[in-house]
């Protein structure tokens, strides 16, 4: 579905088949820009990755309960939720979420109830405190432009024992290849949108969450399977 905006460049809340599509105003970055653009061929380019991602992918079938996926991008998550979650998807390119709202049309997903066009440095604009059991994402870290308040908005929206599950790339444990990643990250940064070269564990400590669980998907160790719940350990 196509998003339409007013005479003064605000998105239109539309109603859609699948429930609400509520938009929000995201403000202009040169990231987004880079999204909107690739949005159409982000699929196809893709294709490779999924040999790797797909693997960590299927962690979401296993979740349930009301659940965020932030960064959604074309949607390529959404038909691997289990049946019984409640979905809300959301990303700040419009033109990503017209490829999820195809995919939720595509797979007939019921358990998809929103896609949503926001910011995930701003989720506490658009949700109540406390509102998730769980907020997914799969390499988005990389290129939210501000990492740390972006996590910070993620914890507060989720539940006391709420968890946050990423499958991210960034520095592997292996140094030479950090070097390799460190080299060519202004390129992917400025072509292709993300960050070769993120520390998602220091953001994820940095931003009141304690990593319970740690996975590599493949041998380098870039790409990883990551929960964390939310840490306690500096409230009085
Ligand atoms: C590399 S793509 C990954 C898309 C999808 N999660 C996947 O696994 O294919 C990163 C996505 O994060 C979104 N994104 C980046 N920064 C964002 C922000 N601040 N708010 C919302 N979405 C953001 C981009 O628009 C893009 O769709």
């Amino acid at each position: 579905m196509a998003i339409r905006f007013n005479k003064s460049g605000e998105p239109i809340k539309m109603a859609s088949k699948r429930g609400n599509l509520r938009n929000f105003k995201v403000e202009p970055n040169p990231t987004l820009d880079v999204y909107n653009n690739l949005a159409k061929s982000y699929d196809k380019r893709n294709q490779m990755m999924e040999f790797v991602l797909s693997k960590g992918r299927s962690i979401f079938s296993v979740i349930k309960g009301d659940v965020l996926e932030v960064g959604a991008g074309t949607g390529i998550n959404l038909k691997y939720y289990n049946a019984e979650a409640k979905i809300i998807a959301l990303d700040w390119s419009n033109e990503m979420v017209s490829q999820a709202q195809f995919k939720v049309k595509k797979y007939n997903l019921d358990n998809i109830k929103e896609i949503i066009v926001g910011d995930i440095q701003k989720l506490s604009d658009y949700f109540d405190p406390e509102s998730f059991d769980y907020v997914t994402s799969s390499c988005v870290f990389c290129s939210v432009p501000n990492p740390i308040s972006g996590l910070k908005e993620v914890s507060k929206v989720l539940k006391p024992s709420g968890k946050l599950i990423q499958i991210e790339h960034g520095l592997s444990t292996i140094k030479p290849i950090n070097m390799c990643l460190k080299f060519f990250d202004p390129y992917t940064y400025k072509r292709l949108g993300f960050h070769l070269n993120r520390n998602h564990i220091r953001n994820l400590e940095n931003s009141g969450f304690e990593v319970t669980y740690q996975h590599n998907i493949d041998p380098t160790g870039i790409f990883r399977l990551l929960i964390s719940k939310k840490s306690f350990k500096y409230e009085i």
